[in-house]
């Protein structure tokens, strides 16, 4: 059974190791947290508020002392924790699937070297949720046919996210032809919404997801984990969905005329 660990225990880590939980085909063994957090050296089920559930919270520091490694660790850390973190899952050859964002280029450049270095699979996920990379792939789509109309980009979060625009927002943007402007709100507790405007003179479309709950990441992280289990390189969830192969499907060969 395929052996997940959870870093980064705040709003989408602990909702993604409820979501987890439920999984009868994986096992949760440990989560991860900061050094200095208080929920260092606690078990899961204290910080999620149920019984013990035997499931070991450490900071990655202490890595040695857990009895049941992980295979894959999903990362919902902040970036300054990942880039720590990573280098020492990669040489435990535990894969990875770095749902984190607010990386600079440099940044993910020395991670994913790092994977490469050691051998391990890595997920680059800063659009974890499946939805959201569906809509990535219709708003390329519409822009490639509809290249002359102005694109823009509106994302909504709450108000604690802290990158600004997001980076599903700012990845959307470089898929499509054209110089997209992309509008961040900030407000309340809203989970995440990304809404893609392609506005022509005469006509219009708008390409819209929302996410209702966190387990929208919780799946999309799950997904992601089986998938990387026992791979090498250095993916992304198009690789994880295998939207190249759908999109296949659609295309028809030219008919030769008679
Ligand atoms: N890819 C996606 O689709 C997607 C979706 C949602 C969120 N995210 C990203 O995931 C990250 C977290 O988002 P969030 O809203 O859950 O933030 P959050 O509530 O602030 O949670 C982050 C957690 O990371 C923990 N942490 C800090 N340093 C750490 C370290 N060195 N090692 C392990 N854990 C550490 C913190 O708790 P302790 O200090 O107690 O350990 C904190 O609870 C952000 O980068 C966000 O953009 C991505």
């Amino acid at each position: 059974m395929l052996r997940i660990g959870v870093s980064g225990l705040g709003r989408a880590g602990l909702e993604t190791a409820r979501y987890l939980l439920e999984q009868q085909d994986i096992r949760l063994v440990c989560g991860f947290c900061s050094p200095e957090s208080s929920k260092r050296n606690k078990d899961l089920g204290e910080i999620l508020g149920s019984r013990d559930l035997g499931i070991p919270v450490i900071s990655v520091g202490d890595i040695s002392k857990l009895d049941i490694l992980p295979q894959v660790v999903i990362d919902f850390s902040p970036p300054e924790g990942a880039l720590v973190n990573a280098p020492v899952f990669f040489e435990n050859k535990i894969n990875l699937v770095l749902a984190s964002t607010g990386f600079s280029e440099l940044h993910l450049k020395k991670i994913t070297n790092l994977a490469l270095k050691h051998n391990r699979g890595i997920v680059i996920a800063p659009n974890i949720t499946m939805g959201v990379n569906v809509l990535m792939l219709l708003s390329q789509i519409a822009s490639d046919i509809l290249s002359s109309y102005d694109i823009e980009i509106i994302e909504y979060h709450h108000n604690k996210k802290v990158d600004k625009p997001s980076g599903t927002a700012v990845k959307i943007a470089n898929q499509l032809p054209g110089e997209p402007i992309i509008h961040a709100i900030r407000a309340g507790g809203i989970i995440g919404l990304h809404k893609v405007m392609l506005v022509g003179q005469n006509d219009k479309i708008e390409i819209t997801h929302e996410s209702f709950s966190r387990a929208a990441f919780a799946e999309g992280a799950l997904k992601a984990a089986k998938w990387v289990n026992n791979k090498s390189g250095v993916f992304e969830m198009n690789n994880v969905l295998d939207l190249n192969k759908i999109l296949n499907k659609y295309v028809k060969k030219d008919v030769t005329a008679v």
